[in-house]
């Protein structure tokens, strides 16, 4: 017969906590708020790394099924959750005093967050590239064990590679003559020439001078040239301020297009979760950040890292789908959005899919 406890194994759970305060003999007592607060956010990271690993194993292959996308959007909005309420989580450690961490600060040295293999298994798992660390030699801090758990645990594929797959092998972008990305280009084109119309027509009922209006057009215009012109992707690519394939932006770019077609509500739900992770991952760290500097000022941190600076840099500089979350700069209101072939139309209703 399961028992409650055995379960859960509470014995080894609840007997976890020993503050380092207690055994130098001067017991502080927020040390237990300390370690039960880390302890429930590493419980957390474990909930969210069990997540994303099977949302990367659902998208992870040649073909997702429509009911494979709902399930992954399911755990996505799940995580989503999760990370929103770790942010939330800081409060309770902020009725911490500075004072009062101060009273047990010194036992702790020098053990730090930084040393959280967990979280470096999160940021990898999720496809945070080493080479946009803000401090490359992270695995320093940690034990040869913890080194080798973390490279055994991230050597698979990461989010980014599988939502990336996924979105390069969308259908639906070409048919006949049609070919998304011209036609999209075509549409926008056609936009900026009746702007440049508007602007023309006005200066000169208005007797003013239209070439400032008209260059920043024109710059709008190039703007997009970053996704509909291959050499430029390329080049934005090699100096690392576009790291997805063409192919998987410009599906990303369709999805939002069409996002009110049945078939791709669901694909865009997944991008938008997507981004709030990001957003919400950026978030957790933000909130640390501010926790961080209240506790500790501008000190070094017991990891050795320059603190809230360092922090504040990792908030800025990780994130992880900036090419999602850049997508909207090239997104036009729905009237200038192409129509779609009627036959791609078509199979973008539910009611053909169950039909055929
Ligand atoms: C009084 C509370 C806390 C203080 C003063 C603090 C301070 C710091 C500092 C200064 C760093 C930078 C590395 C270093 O030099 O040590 C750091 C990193 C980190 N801390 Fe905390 N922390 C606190 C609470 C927490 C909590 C509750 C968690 C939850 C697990 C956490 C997780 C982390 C993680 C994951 C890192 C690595 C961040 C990175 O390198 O991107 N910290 N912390």
């Amino acid at each position: 017969m399961i028992y409650y406890s055995d379960y859960l194994e509470l014995d080894k759970v609840l007997s976890a906590q020993h503050p380092e305060s207690d055994k130098a003999g001067q017991p502080a007592h927020d040390e237990m708020l300390f370690i039960i607060t880390h302890q429930t956010f590493e419980l957390w990271f474990k909930q969210v790394l069990f997540e994303m690993r099977s949302v990367i194993a659902l998208f992870h292959r040649d073909y997702v099924p429509e009911a494979d996308v709902f399930l992954a959007l399911s755990r996505l909005r799940r995580t989503n959750r999760i990370m929103e309420h770790l942010a939330e989580q800081f409060t309770l450690i902020e009725t911490m005093t500075p004072g009062d961490f101060m009273e047990f600060r010194a036992f702790l040295n020098p053990a730090s967050g930084f040393q959280s293999v967990q979280w470096r298994v999160l940021e990898r798992t999720l496809g945070l590239r080493e080479e946009r660390r803000v401090l490359r030699a992270y695995t320093d801090a940690l034990a040869e064990q913890h080194r080798a758990e973390l490279d055994a645990a991230t050597a698979g594929t990461t989010l980014f590679d599988a939502i990336e797959r996924w979105l390069g092998a969308m259908p639906f972008m070409e048919s006949g003559d049609f070919t998304f990305w011209q036609a999209y280009r075509s549409a926008v084109a056609a936009m900026f020439e009746h702007d440049r119309d508007e602007v023309r027509t006005l200066a000169a009922a208005e007797g003013h001078d239209p070439s400032e209006a008209l260059a920043q057009i024109d710059a709008n215009e190039a703007g997009f040239d970053a996704i509909f012109s291959e050499p430029q992707y390329t080049d934005l690519q090699s100096r690392g301020l576009r790291r997805m394939s063409r192919n998987a932006s410009l599906a990303a770019l369709f999805i939002s297009a069409y996002r009110h077609e049945p078939l791709l509500q669901a694909p865009y739900q997944v991008l938008d979760a997507i981004i709030e992770l990001d957003r919400l991952v950026s978030l957790w760290r933000y909130r640390h950040t501010m926790m961080v500097s209240r506790m500790i000022g501008m000190r070094v941190g017991t990891g050795g890292s320059s603190g809230h600076d360092y922090l504040m840099q990792t908030t800025v500089r990780q994130r992880i789908f900036d090419d999602l979350t850049s997508l909207s700069s090239f997104l036009v209101p729905s009237a200038v959005v192409p129509a779609l072939p009627a036959d791609i139309a078509r199979r973008l209703q539910f009611v053909n899919e169950a039909r055929g």
